[in-house]
């Protein structure tokens, strides 16, 4: 290992639940999200990001800058003028030498601690539950043994709510904003005078000595954002916005005593006004809901009882599920960091990190779905709505809007469908959902077609409908026809383009006639498709469930006869019925997807399929830092494949660690048994195990997952991408919840059933479930699988599961 490679900028503190960065100067921002709800805001270990309502594309409230030089351009900004000195408690955006600088982010808050010359200036982030408003109480303390006079700049920028348009219609945007100042609250009110109903403010509780609105005014054309004009004058212009840009800084004097520290509670809000309470004057905007949210946050105390709610919150979703295992860096993850993960992926699905703009992407079909499984325990009512909100967005025909837009709910048209796995996953969600809370009267809700009203069926026949767009889009070799992508979004068989202004996903030069099909979708299909089988017989549906049974056998059949390749599965056929993924293709001759779903489906494990499938993705995908998604790397584009051999080798999915599968293949080695594999799989994509030794090379954060490795096909494998938004952080819940540590959630109860590496220890999970609670303690005695006995409240049961009944219950589980 490399000096670079050992440079440390963190370390986790478990006791608080945080992760605690030492030096701003991160290999990458690293990053936290505040709001549970509605109100959401991104925030950098120097303050950096922005805020919005539900949808980070039409409700954006404050601008940031992606991609910019320097990295992590704009932010909430608190610039301390002492003397000639001007600082940030951040570092950013001044980069004034600090002499204490620490970030820790936590449970939906970060704290932002800076001290320079004496002053330490702390700052606490948050949005309290339930409001549309982000809190920023900063604490202004002198450790000095001087009186000192300090100036205090506020600084955030309006977004003028659309974030696309706002990034490119400037023709229109420099003559739009507008704004409102009343005592120590300015109001931006763009457009609020047309079409919106809704408008935001930034307000501090103590009067102000100044303040400027207009961006020109305050930071100067030729100036930045490191040396504001306003600030390193120490003087507020009093700018008033008419069009340019706006923004919101308070100009405060702030006078301190040797160890005196005073607190000042800054107010980020949101409001939306009905269409005839608009106005409180002509040209005023009614701001009788902003002074009224402003109430209910204008001190410390309020700050502070609204924060220890936030944390007790936390502290029971957190109580859901608990292992103690003696190991720190796994009771972490499974405690703490991997469920944290599982919220903020079903709160944004892929729609805004320092990867994702905010802009692209809303609410994947897919990605929703699987989201769930890491977030349905936490929160179940809000996982039955967002199964609700999905499948409203499906089409008659089983087929669905690959993604839709958070604020409408809508279906998103410049996507629209085809990706013929985006159905199974309905059942894999709902399926979950069931298990989890035992609620089958979700089945009956009426669930419209593409939000059309009227077009409303039981959300049970949409499971129907899911199953059957597969059974009804099958190929020659009665495999599923993969339409414009599976899974893997970027093996795109029937794209067939040479033109770069095309879009991989959304163009199909060709489709009739295809005979491009995916054992990705088989595998799939098989694993839900027992799963749908199960749930029709628990509902008395034995014909459908015969029915689908059938399907099933078929799959499973069409899979050993047309999709095995001796060691490996097939990852699919071309648009000619040409194998992909075979030993007989020149590069690529493996892909991790279809090995992990055929293998979780157990397609073939009597004759020995799963095994040797399994034993190949340890040989030829598997690396030091995980397995990669395909091997060897594609060197050349093909134009038959699509967008998937356009990544240089080693990069997304032309053979990067694409994080996401790697707990597929592990779930397979759990259901083979294979303990040891499972974890040494697991153990190398766990953050808390990567925090340890690549803090540097891996550059994103070290406490959650990311969605891609560079490969060892890779100029730098090891180096990380896109972190946050990812389905792995569902996925690796998922593994080490029910397959690892085996407490699986099921209709009549808890099913035990763990696959763990022969050295682990005895172990306890604290596990809540419906309205039972319970304390399970597994003695492995060595066994990477098989249960041999469960004894509930002192009585043996027979079976696996632990039938469910309310209240307390001690379970010991010998292997
Ligand atoms: C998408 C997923 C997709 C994955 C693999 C992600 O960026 O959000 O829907 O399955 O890439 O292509």
């Amino acid at each position: 290992m490399t000096m670079e490679q050992q440079k440390r900028y963190g370390h986790f503190d478990d006791q608080h639940r945080e992760y605690v960065i030492t030096d701003p100067q991160t290999p990458w921002p690293w990053i936290n999200y505040l709001g549970n709800e509605d109100f959401f805001s991104l925030i950098s270990n120097t303050a950096g990001g922005y805020s919005f309502y539900k949808d980070a594309k039409f409700r954006r409230i404050t601008r940031y800058r992606y991609n910019n030089v320097p990295m992590d351009n704009g932010g909430r900004y608190f610039y301390i003028k002492d003397g000639d000195t001007v600082w940030n408690p951040g570092w950013k955006p001044c980069k004034t030498p600090l002499d204490f600088y620490e970030c820790r982010h936590g449970m939906s808050y970060t704290r932002i601690t800076g001290r320079k010359n004496g002053v330490e200036a702390s700052v606490l982030f948050f949005v309290p539950l339930k409001k549309w408003a982000e809190v920023q109480k900063l604490t202004l303390k002198n450790e000095s043994s001087e009186t000192k006079t300090l100036k205090l700049f506020s600084f955030e920028e309006w977004c003028l709510w659309n974030a696309a348009t706002d990034m490119e219609n400037f023709q229109r945007n420099f003559s739009t904003g507008e704004v409102e100042i009343e005592g120590s609250t300015i109001y931006h009110k763009t457009e609020y005078r047309e079409r919106r109903n809704h408008y935001a403010f930034y307000h501090v509780n103590t009067p102000i000595q100044g303040f400027d609105t207009d961006r020109e005014t305050f930071v100067g054309l030729y100036n930045e954002f490191a040396d504001p004009q306003a600030v390193m004058e120490g003087k507020p212009r009093n700018s008033h916005a008419h069009g340019w840009s706006p923004i919101a800084s308070h100009y405060i004097e702030v006078t301190l005593k040797p160890g005196e520290s005073k607190d000042f509670v800054f107010l980020l809000g949101y409001i939306e006004n009905e269409q005839d309470e608009k106005f409180e004057a002509p040209q005023m905007i009614n701001k009788k809901k902003a002074h009224a949210l402003i109430a209910e946050l204008d001190s410390t105390a309020k700050v502070d009882k609204a924060f220890a709610e936030l944390c007790e919150y936390w502290d029971a979703l957190l109580n859901i599920y608990k292992v103690r295992t003696g190991n720190d860096k796994l009771d972490r993850m499974v405690n703490i960091w991997n469920q944290y993960q599982c919220m903020v992926t079903f709160n944004f699905s892929r729609s805004a990190s320092f990867f994702e703009s905010g802009v692209g992407r809303g609410m994947g079909f897919r990605d929703s779905n699987q989201d769930l499984v890491g977030f349905v325990h936490q929160i179940p009512p809000r996982a039955r709505q967002r199964i609700i909100d999905i499948a409203s967005t499906q089409f008659p025909d089983g087929g669905c809007y690959h993604q839709y837009q958070p604020l409408t709910k809508r279906g998103n048209n410049d996507i629209g469908g085809g990706f013929n796995d985006d159905p199974c996953w309905l059942i894999f969600g709902t399926v979950a959902y069931i298990k989890e809370t035992g609620d089958f009267s979700i089945l009956d809700e009426m669930v419209p077609f593409d939000n059309q009203p009227g077009s409303e069926v039981t959300l049970f026949e949409h499971l129907k409908i899911s199953m059957d767009h597969v059974i009804k889009n099958l190929g020659p070799h009665m495999l599923p026809l993969i339409g414009r992508a599976d899974w893997n979004d970027c093996l795109n068989l029937n794209c067939f383009s040479w033109d770069p202004n095309e879009s991989f996903q959304t163009t199909e030069n060709v489709s009739e006639g295809t005979k491009a099909e995916s054992l990705m979708i088989a595998g799939l299909f098989v694993v839900t498709g027992k799963d749908y089988v199960a749930l029709c017989k628990k509902i008395g549906k034995a014909e459908e469930a015969a029915r689908m049974q059938k399907a099933v056998d078929e799959m499973i059949e069409a899979v050993k006869k047309h999709g095995w390749d001796g060691e490996w599965y097939l990852r699919a056929y071309d648009f000619y019925g040409r194998k992909i993924g075979s030993n007989e293709c020149e590069e690529a001759k493996i892909f991790i997807e279809s090995q992990g779903w055929c293998t979780m489906a157990e397609i073939g494990a009597e004759d020995g399929m799963v095994a040797k499938s399994l034993d190949s993705c340890k040989k030829y995908l598997e690396c030091e830092h995980g397995m990669v998604l395909n091997n060897p790397a594609f060197t050349k584009y093909i134009y038959e494949y699509g967008e998937i051999s356009s990544y240089p080798e080693g990069y997304k999915e032309n053979a990067g660690i694409f994080c996401h599968n790697n707990p597929w293949v592990i779930i397979g080695e759990c259901l083979a048994g294979r303990g040891n594999d499972a974890w040494s799989h697991y153990a190398k994509i766990l953050p808390s195990y990567v925090e340890e030794k690549y803090q540097t090379l891996h550059k994103v954060e070290p406490y959650v997952n990311c969605q891609m490795v560079a490969g060892k096909d890779a100029y730098k494998p090891g180096e990380g991408k896109n972190s946050w938004l990812t389905g792995t952080a569902a996925w690796m819940w998922y593994t080490v919840s029910e397959f690892i540590l085996g407490i699986k959630p099921d209709y009549d109860g808890i099913r035990i059933d763990p696959c763990l590496p022969e050295t682990a220890t005895d172990y306890t999970v604290q596990r809540k479930f419906r309205e039972a609670d319970y304390e399970i303690t597994i003695h492995p005695n060595g066994a990477q699988k098989g249960v041999k006995q469960i004894v509930v409240d002192g009585k043996p049961i027979d079976g696996t599961v632990i039938p469910y009944s309310a209240g307390k219950h001690v379970v010991e589980v010998t292997m």
